[in-house]
């Protein structure tokens, strides 16, 4: 697709918006040169696409095998009715939790490669998505603070995070999470891995870059062989001093856009929107390598 044109975001360590292309038409030697630039830059923001189901989950598995093809995202239930925001609802008690910064998927045994990410309904204020650079924050980080972080490993649960929050989450009988929607679509009931917790680097390097990048936010805690106070100062003190600029940028959606983001690069965060306004979104979840991206052993 000849008229493709990369844009990097202006005073952002990463990032470009990408312009002059329909995502389902490309070929293949366009897709190779925009998963180069996805590599290069982290997140990929393309607008005016308005994908159908099909297509986002095509397009999405020319990255890669999918942890799963859709799941809705936002506050509206299946008949359009939105959810309640008191508490009851476990869908928006994860919305609740994804404001805290994270990479996807560090709780299960393989942390996700990238997501695939559309707007469907946006509302008219607020709802933004933030991205975070941790390979920018880890070349900050000063030489002490590197060597201090070497080797050191940490423990990445949804249910850790999730209870931070309020949302006591409880294994149900066949190992799903006690929802309100069991169709196995819903985000609300994903995640709560009830295998061995995962072990994941404070440091790790990225299989495709070779670049080091940190590994932190929401779902981390308990370093190991550090004392749990100590651990959660230093986890929260990493997320404190990633997380600033020139290395967060928060996108402002508009139906139609699509984002591709680099999950073993970037942490995301949800910021909130007027719940009385719908808000329906749709991700597709990149598979990680397990070569690559499989916890560590204690
Ligand atoms: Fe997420």
């Amino acid at each position: 697709m000849s008229g493709m044109r990369f844009e990097p975001r202006e005073g952002v360590t990463f990032g470009a918006r990408v312009s002059g292309l329909k995502l389902p038409e490309l070929d293949d030697a366009s897709f190779a040169t925009l998963d180069d630039h996805w590599l290069e830059t982290g997140l990929l923001i393309v607008g005016g696409q308005f994908l159908d189901h099909g297509q986002q989950v095509v397009f999405a598995q020319r990255f890669g095998d999918l942890e799963f093809k859709l799941a809705e995202i936002g506050n509206m239930r299946q008949d359009g009715s939105l959810r309640p925001d008191d508490g009851s609802d476990d869908m928006m008690k994860i919305n609740r939790g994804n404001m805290g910064w994270h990479h996807d998927s560090t709780y299960m045994p393989v942390q996700a490669k990238g997501a695939v990410f559309s707007a469907e309904i946006v509302p008219d204020e607020g709802g933004a998505t933030g991205f975070a650079d941790m390979r920018a924050a880890y070349d900050a980080l000063d030489d002490a603070m590197k060597a201090r972080l070497e080797g050191l490993r940490a423990h990445h649960s949804l249910y850790h995070s999730q209870a931070k929050v309020g949302h006591d989450a409880k294994p149900g009988r066949d190992g799903t999470v006690t929802s309100d929607d069991k169709s196995g679509k819903s985000y609300g009931g994903y995640g709560f891995h009830d295998g061995p917790v995962s072990i994941r680097p404070l440091v790790k390097v990225h299989p495709e870059t070779g670049r080091r990048n940190l590994i932190i936010g929401r779902h981390a805690y308990d370093i190991i062989g550090m004392d749990p106070a100590e651990s959660a100062a230093l986890l929260q003190e990493l997320v404190d001093f990633a997380c600033q600029p020139p290395r967060v940028y928060h996108h402002q959606w508009e139906a139609g856009d699509v984002v591709i983001w680099d999950n073993r690069r970037l942490m995301h965060q949800a910021t909130p929107w007027p719940f009385t306004q719908a808000r329906r979104m749709w991700h597709s979840r990149i598979a990680g390598d397990p070569e690559t991206e499989a916890s560590l052993a204690a």
